[in-house]
Formats: C-alpha cells, sequence, structure tokens
C-alpha cells in the first residue's frame, strides 16, 4: 500500500452522510495518507449526528454549510482556512440530490422548480465552490479540485430524470472551470464518473437495486466500491496525477467501456428458456 501520499496537503471534504457515503470513505483515506482537513454538509445532514463520529476520527472538526449559499461558502473557507492555517490543496464536491428524483416525479411530469433545485445543489453549488475559491485566491498552485458523476450525463438512463441533466452541467462545468483555472494558478479540475454505489443519495433512486445488479455483471471488474473510489480520489488531489485536468474520469470496471458481457447474455437466456 502507498504510504502518505498526501503529506502535507489541506483541504475540504463536502458530503459525508453516514459511513456509506462516498465522501466518508474518501476522509478516511485522506487521514491515512497524511492530509489534513475540514468537513464539512448541509446544516439538515448534521442533525443526523454521524458525521460528528467521523470528524472525531479524522481529528478534526465540521463546518457547516449550505452548498447552494455563496456566503455560507465563503464562510467555510474563512474558517477552514483559520483551523488549517494556510491555503488548500483540495476540494471534494461529493453532493447530490434532486426533488423530483426523492418524491419519485416521472421524466415526464417534473416539478421545474425542483429542477432548479436539483441543478443548484447538484450542479452550480460546484461552480460556486470554485468560485469562491477563485475571488479568496484560497487554492494553492496545483491545488486538485474532484466532484462526483453518472454516466447518465452521456447516456439515457430512464431512472435518473433530471439528475441526468445536473450531472452534464457538473461535467461541463471541470472542463470550464479547469480550463480558466489552469491557466490562472495551475489549479485542476476534474469529475469522476463512479459506478452505482449503495449510499443514501444512489439509494433513493427509483429501480437502485436491480440496476445496481445489472451494472455489476455488465462491468468485467464488477462494480466499483465506495472505498475504491475513495482510493481514486485521493490519487487524484496527489502530486502524481498532475497534468490531469478537465477530465470526466470514469470510475467503474469497466462499465462504461463493455458492449454485453458473457454474463448478461447468460442471464438473459437462463431468464427467456
Ligand atoms: P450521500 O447521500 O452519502 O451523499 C450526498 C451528500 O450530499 C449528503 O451528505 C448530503 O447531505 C449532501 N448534500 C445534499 N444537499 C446539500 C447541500 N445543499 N449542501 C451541502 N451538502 C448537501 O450519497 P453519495 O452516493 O455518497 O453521493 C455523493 C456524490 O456521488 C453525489 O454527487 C452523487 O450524485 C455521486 N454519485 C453517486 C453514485 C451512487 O450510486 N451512489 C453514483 C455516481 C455518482
Amino acid at each position: 500500500m502507498p504510504e502518505n501520499l498526501l503529506k502535507g496537503k489541506k483541504g475540504i471534504i463536502t458530503g459525508a452522510l453516514d459511513e456509506n457515503s462516498i465522501a466518508w470513505q474518501a476522509a478516511l483515506k485522506a487521514k491515512e495518507q497524511g492530509a489534513k482537513f475540514v468537513l464539512t454538509n448541509a446544516p439538515i445532514a448534521m442533525r443526523m449526528g454521524a458525521i460528528k463520529e467521523l470528524a472525531d476520527h479524522c481529528d478534526t472538526i465540521i463546518i457547516p454549510a449550505d452548498a447552494t449559499s455563496v456566503e455560507d461558502i465563503e464562510k467555510l473557507y474563512d474558517e477552514a482556512k483559520e483551523y488549517l492555517g494556510g491555503n488548500f490543496d483540495f476540494l471534494l464536491h461529493s453532493i447530490g440530490m434532486s426533488p423530483n428524483v426523492r418524491k419519485g416525479k416521472p421524466y415526464g411530469d417534473l416539478n421545474y422548480e425542483w429542477v432548479q433545485k436539483s441543478y443548484d445543489v447538484s450542479a452550480i453549488s460546484f461552480h460556486k465552490m470554485l468560485q469562491v475559491a477563485e475571488k479568496k485566491d484560497i487554492l494553492n498552485e496545483w491545488a486538485s479540485v474532484v466532484g462526483l458523476s453518472y454516466i447518465a450525463a452521456q447516456r439515457a438512463f430512464p431512472f435518473y430524470s433530471d439528475m441526468s441533466e445536473a450531472k452534464a452541467i457538473l461535467e461541463s462545468i471541470a472542463r470550464n472551470y479547469g480550463l480558466r483555472y489552469g491557466k490562472l494558478k495551475k489549479v485542476r479540475v476534474n469529475t469522476i464518473s463512479q459506478s452505482p454505489t449503495k449510499t443514501t443519495a444512489g439509494s433513493g433512486i427509483g429501480g437502485f437495486n436491480d440496476f445496481y445488479d445489472f451494472a455489476d455483471i455488465a462491468s468485467p471488474l464488477g462494480n466499483a466500491s465506495a472505498a475504491s473510489c475513495a482510493e481514486y480520489i485521493v490519487t487524484l488531489f496527489s502530486d502524481f496525477t498532475r497534468m490531469v485536468t478537465m477530465q470526466n474520469l470514469f470510475h467503474d470496471g469497466g462499465y462504461s467501456s463493455s458492449g454485453i458481457t458473457q454474463e448478461l447474455i447468460d442471464v438473459f437466456m437462463e431468464n427467456n428458456k
């Protein structure tokens, strides 16, 4: 196992809700690899309490912030800078929520106020985190900013509803802010397109369990877990990936490049005997 990949690095990890969260696993891995960071989540998520355990384990603090609020992000950066004693080397955006998905609205009957909310929480908040970072000049040279995406940004998945467009916006922000921030200060910005993962956000999607099983047999390596995603995130925060920016990186056991697998054919044939 590599050691101390993030030694001396400081940052912010959003989105750890419980131990299933991708961000929770990322925090454990970042801590193990020597990083110092602050945890943050929406004030409502903090009331659920589990994140306190993670903060204790990681020997850090939690600063509540609604990622749709520029004022909250400004306060988060100011307080985190004071606590960490300097500017940041990494930011993890691990935030997603669609009221339409949550409330089971079909794609042909979307509530447009909720659509705005989905985009604001799941995508525009990424731009806000980057823009506030730029205005405050709070990122060090070669800092790495990572957001979490899903393949429904490129291909149609009936159950993913308005989150598909949210992820397409998120990935576009990574490209456009990556271009800007790379020129400005050598900051890199990428998204990781992750396998279906059994988390609160993931499991809230209709038919998730069936699709999870489908993706597992459609991927030569099987679905990537939250823990392995955390390892990938750490490599992107490390100095070993310095020239990677403006990318959407598939971390999905090969799903995005698979046409069909023998296992899928076998299941289909078995069911049609
Ligand atoms: P999760 O439910 O553990 O994490 C989502 C987080 O977003 C929660 O901690 C929640 O409190 C936070 N959040 C929601 N609204 C917020 C707001 N206004 N301000 C600040 N934080 C807010 O689920 P998971 O799966 O770990 O989600 C993390 C990211 O990974 C999301 O972007 C999600 O779309 C993405 N992703 C998840 C996949 C899955 O199958 N679980 C697959 C591909 C991507």
